[in-house]
């Protein structure tokens, strides 16, 4: 998969070299790249934003250098059968805006988006981004615009890391062992049960013995307990109604 992220802080992505993702990028399973949103500025100050029209707090991110960074980006997408005969075509890009105007970021979400060839995503900062760049990025390429939850950060990159280490895990490859994905929180639509090593016993605390006696059925049945309870305590939204 390739992903391509524009920020006005590309420091912010230097984490991406570490750890699983660090490794499948190395692999050559993930190729991301950078850009820095300034590097699509052309004045002497590398100005990004400005008062909104009709007043209010904060400032705006101009629209020109947005145009020209998805317009580096997707004329790569559109010319790469062109420009080296070698590259495969490129999957249609997908470009995401984190805002916390957006539909909220899911499991659902992340699985459906790990099957893509293209993710571009557009770090907004300030009180946001011109509407017109949304409009534009439409024209060229499918848009959505992902909330991580019900409060504010101060920019996307945030978002965008945790949206691309949620993403990136589940692509083929990036995780050594598939099978732990599966029993994890939200695959099922429910949390997911506590775990439990050795020792048997710790300060007094002990695991479960139903998880020590060998018995699969019966380990099956008070792993799927525990997480109905623990949904049905914390997260009773996620159960169907009754
Ligand atoms: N930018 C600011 N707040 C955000 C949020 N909650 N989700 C995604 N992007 C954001």
């Amino acid at each position: 998969m390739r992903i391509d992220i524009v920020t006005i802080f590309p420091e912010y992505f230097g984490v991406l070299d570490v750890s699983l993702l660090g490794r499948a990028r190395e692999d050559g399973i993930l190729d991301v790249q950078v850009h820095d949103l300034r590097a699509f500025t052309h004045d002497r100050h590398r100005t990004v934003d400005d008062k909104p029209y009709g007043g209010g707090a904060g400032m705006v991110m101009k629209p020109e250098p947005w145009g020209e960074a998805l317009d580096a980006i997707l004329d790569l997408d559109a010319t790469a059968g062109e420009v080296d005969a070698r590259l495969p075509p490129r999957d249609a890009p997908l470009v995401i805006f984190p805002s916390p105007a957006g539909e909220v970021f899911t499991q659902a979400m992340a699985r459906e988006l790990s099957t893509a060839g293209h993710l571009v995503f557009g770090c907004g900062r300030y009180e946001g981004i011109d509407q017109r760049v949304f409009e534009y990025a439409g024209s060229r390429a499918s848009v959505r615009l992902v909330s991580l939850g019900d409060y504010v950060l101060n920019g996307g990159e945030v978002a965008v890391m945790a949206m691309i280490e949620a993403i990136g895990r589940l692509i083929p490859g990036v995780i050594g062992n598939p099978e732990s994905l599966v029993e994890e929180s939200h695959e099922d639509g429910l949390l997911e049960y506590p775990s439990y090593t050795k020792p048997a016993e710790w300060r007094g605390y002990e695991v479960p013995p139903v998880l020590m006696g060998g018995n699969h059925g019966a380990i099956a049945t008070w792993r799927r307990d525990a997480q109905l309870e623990r949904t049905r305590l914390v997260r009773p939204d996620l159960l169907p109604p009754e």
